[in-house]
């Protein structure tokens, strides 16, 4: 899967880009999904029937006077089909702790949309060799013991890598991506339906190179899936080469 993060980026005349990367995708694509602003959900849904339609956060409370927030149910009944929580800017810049995200991991599920968590380090714990142990400890707090693991993604996204050009070796995401898919086998029933996508920096090039490692399962793109040719490139990259038809997007709808 791909799945594209605008951020506080794009108006509703960008969305015209999602009609084209629907149309330009092509007989083999991967699933694809992006997380507009907001304020959009409802257009984009409406106008990329085709495409997985998913919000970049959602307030860990159902309802109530939290002025400003959007909840869960509101997106879902916007169209949007997946929200991204815990990502590393909403844990940086909004004090987010593991305790509000396995809140917005409920939220998410129970108003039938697939939570796609993010995880990741810091460079600081890169340096000190403890990425894998700080990876895990991250997810066990962040993910809800009961949660549903067939509307569960999970993103690993190395705060360093996020913007900045950098991305780790091949050899560093196998490692991580392999205990992570380690600990979901000790953690969840059926393990193989959780995907773990890489994010952080994927231009074409990161993404033709990441594909072929087979703990990966696709991509969250955050600047590269502002700009139409940039992500039907990594879309192309990651042609699954068996017929796949857009529609059927059964595993990012509500059960
Ligand atoms: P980037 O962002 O692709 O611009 O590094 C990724 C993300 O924050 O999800």
């Amino acid at each position: 899967m791909v799945l594209g993060n605008w951020k506080m980026n794009g108006l509703p005349a960008s969305l015209g880009m999602l009609t084209q990367i629907a149309s330009a995708a092509g007989e083999q694509a991967p699933l694809i999904g992006i997380a507009v602003p907001h304020p959009m959900i409802a257009a984009a849904a409406a106008i990329a029937p085709e495409l997985v339609i998913g919000a970049q956060d959602v307030h860990e409370r159902r309802s109530g006077a939290h002025t400003g927030c959007v909840s869960a149910e509101m997106v879902k009944a916007c169209g949007a089909s997946f929200a991204i929580v815990g990502h590393s800017e909403r844990r940086e810049q909004f004090g987010e702790t593991a305790a509000i995200i396995r809140d917005k991991v409920r939220r998410a599920q129970e108003a039938g949309l697939r939570a796609v968590i993010c995880c990741g380090e810091p460079g600081s714990i890169r340096q000190s060799g403890s990425t894998v142990e700080y990876v895990i400890d991250q997810l066990a707090a962040s993910i809800p013991p009961d949660t549903d693991a067939a509307s569960l993604t999970i993103a690993y996204e190395p705060c360093w890598a996020i913007g900045t050009g950098a991305t780790p070796s091949q050899h560093e995401i196998a490692a991580i991506h392999d205990a992570i898919r380690i600990w979901c086998s000790r953690e969840y029933e059926a393990p193989s339906v959780i995907p773990v996508i890489y994010g952080g920096s994927v231009d074409p090039s990161v993404a033709a190179e990441l594909v072929r490692l087979p703990a990966i399962s696709g991509f969250l793109v955050g600047g590269a899936s502002l700009k139409t040719d940039q992500l039907l490139s990594i879309i192309h990259a990651c042609h699954s080469g068996q017929p796949n038809k857009l529609s059927e997007q059964t595993s990012f709808q509500s059960s």
